[in-house]
């Protein structure tokens, strides 16, 4: 059973309305004879693996591409140019995209005017000559803080140059250190999102919920972690532009905003000091203890958020999410935020990592069990009924058997509702790289599974506690036959009867505690924030019928 953190490899989602994405044409039908003539541009095709935040800044690039004048290819194999935005979290995650390099070098081969781009976390300033010998068939490489400059380097920026001249090897962005090694600075991206936005040009994969990221890159210091090789220090993007994004969500309709950042609680530290915020002097921690004091910080931009209203006074976004945080820097300030503001769901993901307080040092996490039992205890007495889920890494190095039990204990003694399991893999470069990784394969399979087996039961009694209540459900989609939701465990129990079997449509949506939720039903409840009883629950969903639209 190869069952993996459902944040990783997303298919990419189908194009909003199911056909490809076109580029706008002027309101006025005349202008039309000056455009370029669409054939002479690239159709594009971006596939997206890893985490929200590339989702996102696929969002960013398609909309870039969009605006330049190029539409989307029906499919990887149809497009002109194929921009692979990659996750490195794991081999395994990198594998995927080595592993096509023969299907596109064939198709390069067939169609010699196709170009490949590479971006995402794969890419990392220390490693330029290597990914030229793992990826053969790309022709251009961009750290994700060079993402904005797609277009440019592709030379599509004036919508009328051909796709020919590409330099096969870009020019180095701006820079700086994590420890000893060179990564992208990740300093322009903050304008580059504002003036993405300001301008339309993010074509963004739902109507209903949005991706809104907070702040680039980490500045924590986990041992096993690729993440700050690949993105960067941690740059929080201005609060005003934030909330301006969030106002602008709110005016198109957005039901749902899910604020980003590989840890959101230590979002504003890197901001200035301004008098307005003179009230925040709650110390808190950013990978190093810092001087916080009157910066803005997560607690107070999800009240400005939440404090963007209707006319009868309800939360203009129904429903605010934020992922992921740190046990480290969960402040006291941001819990009262949760319990205060009624658009912040009923739901928190808070990565423990494992249940043994030798091994979260060696993972340089920088909190012990008891700090994160600690943390759990007051956000459950401030939202009650709150959701937990976690992530949690078997077999890091030197794990023994007994720190694997801890952290089975720790499932037994929290009861999560989700938990997100994976067997640790060596990241070249990063300070765990450095230690012997000498869990044997087999050994973190067994507890990988284990482990599974016992959260599938936990999550089933969980799930089970909803089953002839209601809830509230915010439907994202229509189900297609016989899938489940692509970041869903691979062993669903079928919790939507097969085709054939049930009657009707299905649609699916989440609880405000992201339970998912499968009802029967059309499209037309897509978009809708409907009440549902629960039929029936397993382990990793809930289905339910709509009492009221
Ligand atoms: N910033 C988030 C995590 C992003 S990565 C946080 O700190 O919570 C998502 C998850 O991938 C991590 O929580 C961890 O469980 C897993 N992960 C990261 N590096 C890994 C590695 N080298 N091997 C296996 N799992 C890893
Ligand atoms: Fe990686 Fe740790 Fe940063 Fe999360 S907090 S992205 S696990 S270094
Ligand atoms: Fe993967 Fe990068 Fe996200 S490594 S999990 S895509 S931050």
């Amino acid at each position: 059973m190869a069952r993996q953190l459902p944040i990783f490899d997303i298919v990419p989602p189908a194009p909003p309305g199911g056909a490809a994405r076109r580029p706008d044409l002027p309101d006025d039908g005349r202008l039309t004879e000056y455009l370029p003539d669409p054939r002479a541009l690239p159709t594009f095709h971006l596939w997206t693996l890893g985490c929200q935040m590339n989702r996102s800044d696929s969002e960013e690039m398609a909309g870039r591409l969009l605006a330049a004048g190029c539409a989307e290819a029906a499919s990887l194999d149809d497009a002109d140019l194929v921009v692979i935005n990659t996750c490195a979290i794991r081999e395994g995650a990198e594998q995927k995209v080595i592993g096509r390099q023969g299907h596109l070098n064939r198709l390069k081969a067939a169609r010699p005017g196709l170009r490949v781009v590479l971006t995402g976390c794969a890419v990392r300033e220390s490693d330029r000559a290597g990914l030229r010998r793992r990826y053969p068939a790309v022709d251009l490489f961009l750290r994700p803080d060079e993402e904005p400059e797609l277009v440019d380097r592709l030379g599509l920026a004036s919508a009328q140059a051909a796709i020919g001249a590409i330099p096969t090897i870009g020019t180095v962005g701006t820079t700086t250190r994590v420890g000893r090694t060179v990564v992208g600075a990740a300093d322009g991206l903050g304008a580059t999102r504002a003036a993405a936005v300001a301008e339309g040009r993010v074509a963004r994969g739902s109507a209903v919920s949005a991706w809104l990221p907070i702040i680039y890159g980490c500045d924590k210091t986990c041992t096993y972690c690729i993440v700050p090789f690949s993105r960067g220090p941690e740059r929080s993007r201005p609060f005003d532009d934030i909330v301006a994004e969030a106002r602008s969500l709110a005016a198109a309709g957005y039901r749902e905003v899910t604020l980003l950042g590989q840890n959101v609680n230590s979002y504003g530290h890197d901001l200035p000091v301004e008098a307005r915020f003179a009230h925040i002097a709650t110390e808190r921690w950013a990978g190093r203890r810092l001087d916080l004091g009157g910066r803005p910080d997560l607690a107070e931009l999800i009240r400005a958020i939440d404090a963007i209203r209707t006319a009868d006074g309800l939360p203009a976004i129904p429903r605010l999410r934020f992922v992921t945080s740190h046990p480290w820097d969960l402040s006291d300030r941001l819990i009262a935020a949760m319990a205060d503001c009624p658009s912040v769901c009923e739901h928190l993901h808070l990565p423990v990592q494992s249940g043994d307080d030798s091994v979260l040092r060696t993972m340089g996490r920088q909190y012990s069990t008891t700090h994160y039992l600690e943390r759990l205890r007051a956000i459950r007495a401030a939202v009650p009924g709150i959701a937990i889920s976690t992530d949690v890494i078997v077999g890091f190095c030197g794990e023994t058997e007994t720190q694997f039990e801890a952290t089975v204990e720790l499932l037994h003694e929290v009861r999560f509702d989700q938990v997100f399991a994976a067997a640790y893999s060596v990241r070249p470069g990063t300070p765990a790289s450095r230690l012997a990784d000498d869990v044997a394969p087999a050994d973190k399979r067994r507890r990988l599974n284990e482990l599974l087996a016992v959260q599938e039961s936990i999550g089933l009694e969980r799930n089970r506690a909803w089953a002839g209540g209601t809830v509230e459900v915010l439907v994202e989609g229509v189900v297609a036959p016989r899938s489940h939701g692509h970041d869903e465990p691979t062993r669903e129990p079928a919790a939507v009867p097969a085709v054939g079997q049930g009657s009707g449509a299905w649609v699916s949506g989440r609880s405000r505690e992201h339970k998912l939720v499968h009802l029967a039903g059309g499209p037309e409840l897509v978009g809708r924030l409907v009440t549902a009883r629960i039929d029936h629950a397993g382990p990793y969903s809930l289905r339910g019928s709509v009492v009221e639209a």
